[in-house]
């Protein structure tokens, strides 16, 4: 019964997490702002209202690793950006590795930072255009303060300033903010234990003060280098402060490993969140685009042309009708399409729903138009199709689906969401500590209970039940098996250089360091893997040891006996939890000094374990 309960419990719980993941962007229940009686431009068939601009991230300049990235990145700037010819171009962070040369120090290398700056030199990008590019997690590994001499991104980056900024794009037809949001440590812990960002309660502050001002833009986008899941914030978060922007930019997770290659999604206040694949690896970059105030844009991998991103009709998927004048594609007379290339172009073919519309034709610059009648499509949901060559024989063809009709809803796929929308910091802190409790809460049981819980036939559940019993029950243990719960999540793990210079402690909720603290995030997922690698395999060891004692076999006496077979495994995996904890040791002293590695109580806790239980 009680399972049963148990099991709808957990069945309601999931459907409605599921739920609520994909009706974001559910259009029907965004409020439209002020646009039902719009009486803006009409997106017509010339070069107006327009402008658009270039998103770059995860540059990772190394001294070390993959000089191509660099020397791809000079031919992006040399090559594809004049082509491109963007009003502005948003480099949202890590514009350095940092890594030392075995990939698990890091460091900032004056080096690195000089390549940066030389290429943004020798391209000549910085007098074409606007260049903004901001401090990512890595551009802050190990730098105790701003004014430290380390922080090459005030000497070397275009822009050169720390901290949250509303940068304001003024046109003939309007005013764009665009307002960058810094989330990076200060001081910059070495990593890993910088992965996540923080906004504290004064930059929140300024946060808010910085959306206010942008009230008297047409449109805005914010910037930053962290998805908003990665941050940790102070009430009323992120995504509360950034709602009436249209999109949200940022990159940070790469394509994680291959695993997301599209991260977009939409925060239920309508807000897009779109994160932009690396170009470390992957060559990505973006363009996006304000016309007539509809925002469109296009994820693209270096050297692909041509480039096509259709600007009206927009796309259904990607917009956000509580700040976007969507009612505009409807009154719209053209169709209207960007294409870029570093040939010429030689046909801008379009379809609606399958059926050939016509060739669009150049209006100027990269705009092509094709004029058409929106009213056929007013019902429903239709398909966009264009077909782009240039002299070079290159094609490429771009699709989306469009809709003219209010409150039509289509949903962002599961994983981004999860992925974007997710509070994993919150999550992980939420498991760790259940997970403590309900281990110390276990152990209170069996120590208390008179007889083994189960008796009975001899299940695996009755089996384990009895070696817990005798466990509790037997005080070495009992302590032992406590203490290191309760160590994990209260005690300190490490001292260690958390920066340069500067010694700081590491718990499971946050770290120590220079008189700051730094509030835990990652910590808690280290500390879940603690408990998942360490602790419970170790108590589920002893459980096993104290099972066969009571059995009466000696400790290794069942290896001249038929068990043989079960042993061999046994012991396989406690050399390798084993391994992992050595591991662990060294992993510290990569990363943050040999005093780390000796000043690792945890670890050292950990082995100290390991070795009462080989010694029983
Ligand atoms: C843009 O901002 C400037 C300065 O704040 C202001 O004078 C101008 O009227 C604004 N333009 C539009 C179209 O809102
Ligand atoms: C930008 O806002 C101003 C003032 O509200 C408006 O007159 C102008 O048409 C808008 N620009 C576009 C492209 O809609």
């Amino acid at each position: 019964m009680l399972k049963l309960v148990g099991g709808l419990l957990l069945a309601g719980l999931l459907t409605h997490i599921l739920g609520w993941y994909s009706t974001i962007g559910s259009r029907a229940r965004l409020q439209r702002r002020h646009f039902v009686n719009d009486r803006g431009p009409v997106l017509g068939s010339e070069l107006s209202n327009l402008f658009w601009a270039v998103q770059v991230t995860d540059i990772h300049v190394s001294k070390f690793l993959d000089p191509l990235r660099v020397t791809e990145f000079e031919a992006f700037c040399m090559e594809s950006l004049p082509v491109i010819n963007p009003a502005l171009v948003l480099a949202t962070g890590d514009l350095t590795d940092a890594k030392t040369k075995d990939r698990l120090g890091s460091d900032q290398f004056e080096d690195e930072w000089k390549v940066y700056q030389s290429v943004l030199k020798k391209s000549g990008i910085l007098k074409r255009t606007k260049w903004i590019d901001i401090r990512g997690n890595h551009d802050s590994f190990n730098i105790p303060d701003l004014r430290s001499i380390k922080n090459f991104y005030r000497k070397y980056s275009a822009w050169q300033k720390e901290g949250s900024f509303h940068y304001v794009h003024d046109t003939p037809f309007g005013n764009y903010s665009f307002i960058c949001i810094d989330a990076t440590l200060t001081p910059g812990p070495k990593r890993p234990y910088n992965f996540f960002g923080i906004i504290d309660k004064e930059q929140m502050h300024t946060l808010s003060r910085l959306a206010m001002e942008s009230h008297y833009s047409n449109q805005t986008v914010w910037f930053g280098h962290y998805p908003t899941s990665t941050i940790v914030s102070v009430s009323p978060g992120v995504r509360a402060v950034m709602s009436s922007a249209v999109a949200y930019m940022c990159g940070h997770l790469h394509t994680l490993g291959g695993i997301a290659p599209v991260l977009h999604s939409q925060h239920k206040q309508g807000t897009l969140e779109l994160e932009l694949g690396d170009w470390m690896h992957n060559r990505r970059y973006r363009i996006f685009a304000f016309d007539h105030d509809l925002f469109s844009f296009v994820d693209l991998v270096y050297n692909d042309w041509p480039a096509i991103l259709i600007t009206n009709p927009k796309s259904a998927l990607y917009s956000n009708p509580a700040q976007e004048p969507t009612r505009r594609i409807l009154h719209s007379t053209h169709i209207r399409i960007l294409t870029f290339s570093t040939s010429p172009i030689t046909s801008v073919r379009v379809s609606i729903d399958g059926s050939e519309l016509g060739e669009a034709s150049l209006s100027s610059g990269p705009l092509y138009t094709l004029k058409w009648n929106p009213d056929n499509y007013q019902t429903g949901i239709h398909e966009i199709s264009v077909v782009v060559q240039d002299a070079d024989g290159r094609s490429q063809t771009r699709s989306h689906l469009f809709s003219l009709e209010d409150g039509i809803s289509l949903g962002f796929p599961l994983i981004p969401s999860l992925i974007l929308l997710t509070d994993h910091y919150i999550l992980a802190q939420v498991l760790f500590f259940l997970s403590v409790l309900s281990q110390i809460i276990l152990l209170i049981i069996f120590r208390y209970k008179r007889r083994p819980i189960l008796r009975g036939p001899q299940g695996f559940i009755a089996l384990t039940s009895f070696s817990m019993h005798v466990l509790s029950k037997t005080n070495l243990f009992f302590y032992s098996v406590l203490l290191l719960s309760i160590y994990t999540a209260v005690g300190p793990w490490f001292v260690g250089e958390i920066i340069d210079g500067h010694i700081g402690v590491c718990f499971a909720f946050g770290v120590i360091v220079g008189g700051n603290f730094v509030q835990g995030s990652l910590t808690y997922f280290v500390a879940i893997t603690q408990m998942v690698f360490f602790n419970v395999p170790m108590t589920a060891y002893l459980c096993w040891c104290l099972f066969l004692r009571c059995k009466g076999h000696g400790f290794c006496s069942h290896f001249r006996h038929s068990r043989k077979i079960v042993c061999l495994p046994v012991y396989l995996f406690v050399i390798l939890i084993f391994a992992w904890q050595v591991y662990s040791c060294i992993f510290l002293a990569m990363t943050y000094g040999t005093l780390a590695a000796f000043l690792s109580p945890m670890s050292d806790f950990g082995i100290e374990c390991e070795g009462i239980c080989l010694r029983f």
